[in-house]
């Protein structure tokens, strides 16, 4: 037996118990390895993709500063991990562009040790063509088990080769290690994982596996801990919130939950993260109404305004639907301001479906609109649909519909001119340093006179001027 099996012999079954012995044997080795260069071990994660994979990498960051490893923003690190992210070919092409930078990074310092996860490992013919073309990848693993990355680790300093550990699926859920937020003042909470609703396009389910709820005591003691920690804004997280509690042993809506959290003490703000049409509920709508911690935005993606589309995509949504839905949700709450999601390009996608999705963005008139130029995703239904539509069709549709949106929230954006709101304040602004940056209850940035000790702060801001996707303001005296 080498030291290695050892350790594996010696670990508890159960998880965390298993993760917590496995970062305490990475310890020693983040130690030893410390003393022999004579300085702290740097570890970099560098984050692809959506909110979900940021806080994956909260979680994957508090398990590297556990074992010892001091964090680092460089990739000239002793440790680097990719956290991927395939909704998009583009992700993809942006990961294996970087890997070359990586590599030699590596043939600088031999000791490197470079780790790729998230959803793109989840996909087969990636880690074929990352264990064929890019050898000096050290680690890879995927979306199901990043709560072993101590485990993972450990193998890969005792053990020399490749190490790949690719879980199919999982129905686990490990609860109670370590996370490191990147802001003090707000974070994201996980109230699920996966997704079941499998729309045409969509690589999602494949690489994240099928939905699960987390329970809800897990999710309130997670956020009761948070607020007392100082975070006064939480970001509830899923691929579609609105089907949240369904599958749970005592089933409770999303709404329920909503209530809940909503009570928690020195919690300011919730917001959430996305709702899938078809699944949003009348009892929503009144607890966003009811709840002033509930913040006045809500992303609600429509993919495509034409109902031939829609059904093809397998949105389960028509385009009269969607309008009906958007207007109550409009009148209901009128201080809210409504996002979506817009794919242009879809299999079979005509001149006149497209002129469909331009009608809806036009009686919306969303705040802000995420477009995207369709990509085929291997293994998905649409990949195989005839009547791929060229790029010469699409680029000019994607130019129509960006010119649109952004007239559109540029007129929406500015109506509260003059208005006084409150403005959790993230940061210094990028550019002028004698301005701080906030965001609004209904998401939109505002820019204005402050310093580092309103960072964290809930602030009264006068909106002094419009800069189509964001405010000027100052401070009330
Ligand atoms: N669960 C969320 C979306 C997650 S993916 C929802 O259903 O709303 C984020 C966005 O990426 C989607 O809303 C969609 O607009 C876009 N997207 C997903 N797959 C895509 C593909 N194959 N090509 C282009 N855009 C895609
Ligand atoms: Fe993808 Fe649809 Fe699931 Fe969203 S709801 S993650 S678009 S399959
Ligand atoms: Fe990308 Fe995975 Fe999120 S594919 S969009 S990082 S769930």
């Amino acid at each position: 037996m080498d030291s290695y099996d050892m350790s594996l012999a010696a670990a508890p079954d159960r998880e965390p118990a298993r993760q917590q012995y496995f970062m305490k044997r990475l310890r020693e080795v983040v130690v030893k390895k410390s003393r022999e260069y004579g300085r702290p071990l740097t570890a970099c994660i560098k984050t692809f993709g959506c909110q979900m994979n940021a806080k994956d990498s909260e979680k994957l960051l508090g398990i590297l500063l556990r074992a010892g490893f001091t964090a680092s923003e460089d990739e000239a690190s002793d440790f680097v991990l990719y956290n991927t992210c395939t909704v998009r070919d583009n992700a993809n092409q942006r990961v294996y562009g970087r890997l070359g930078y990586l590599n030699r990074l590596k043939q600088k310092n031999p000791e490197m040790t470079i780790a790729l996860c998230g959803c793109m490992m989840q996909e087969p013919s990636v880690v074929e063509k990352i264990k064929r073309s890019y050898r000096f990848v050290d680690l890879i693993f995927g979306t199901h088990n990043i709560f072993r990355l101590a485990e993972l680790l450990f193998l890969c300093y005792e053990k020399k080769g490749m190490v790949v550990d690719i879980w199919d699926g999982t129905d686990q859920i490990v609860e109670n290690l370590p996370a490191s937020r990147k802001y003090p003042f707000k974070s994201g909470v996980n109230i699920m994982y996966g997704c079941n609703n499998f729309c045409s396009y969509c690589i999602v389910p494949y690489v994240r596996g099928r939905e699960r709820s987390r329970e809800p005591e897990d999710i309130l003691a997670e956020i009761r801990a948070l607020a007392e920690d100082g975070v006064v804004e939480v970001m509830l997280l899923g691929q579609n919130v609105n089907s949240y509690g369904k599958t749970l042993d005592v089933p409770m809506t999303f709404a329920e939950l909503l209530r809940q959290v909503a009570e928690i003490q020195g919690l300011e703000r919730i917001r959430f993260m996305t709702s899938h049409p078809k699944d949003l509920s009348d009892e929503l709508i009144e607890v966003m109404g009811d709840c002033p911690k509930i913040c006045r935005h809500l992303h609600l993606p429509l993919q495509s305004g034409s109902s031939r589309i829609l059904k093809k995509m397998n949105r389960v949504y028509d385009k009269e639907q969607y309008l009906k839905l958007a207007a109550k949700i409009q009148k209901e709450i009128p201080d809210l301001s409504l996002t979506t999601d817009i794919i242009v390009g879809f299999p079979g996608e005509t001149e006149e479906d497209f002129e469909e999705t331009l009608d809806v963005v036009r009686r919306v008139r969303f705040d802000s609109a995420f477009t995207f130029i369709y990509s085929k995703r291997t293994g998905t239904p649409a990949a195989a649909m005839e009547d791929q539509v060229p790029d010469e069709v699409v680029k000019p549709r994607f130019d129509r519909l960006l010119k649109e949106v952004q007239q559109i929230s540029s007129q929406v954006c500015g109506k509260d001119v003059g208005k006084t709101m409150t403005a959790l304040v993230e940061g210094m602004d990028t550019h002028d340093p004698s301005l701080v940056t906030g965001r609004l209850s209904n998401n939109i940035m505002v820019h204005f006179p402050g310093d580092a000790s309103d960072i964290g702060k809930l602030i009264p801001v006068m909106l002094t001027e419009s800069k189509g996707f964001y405010y000027m303001g100052k401070k009330l005296p």
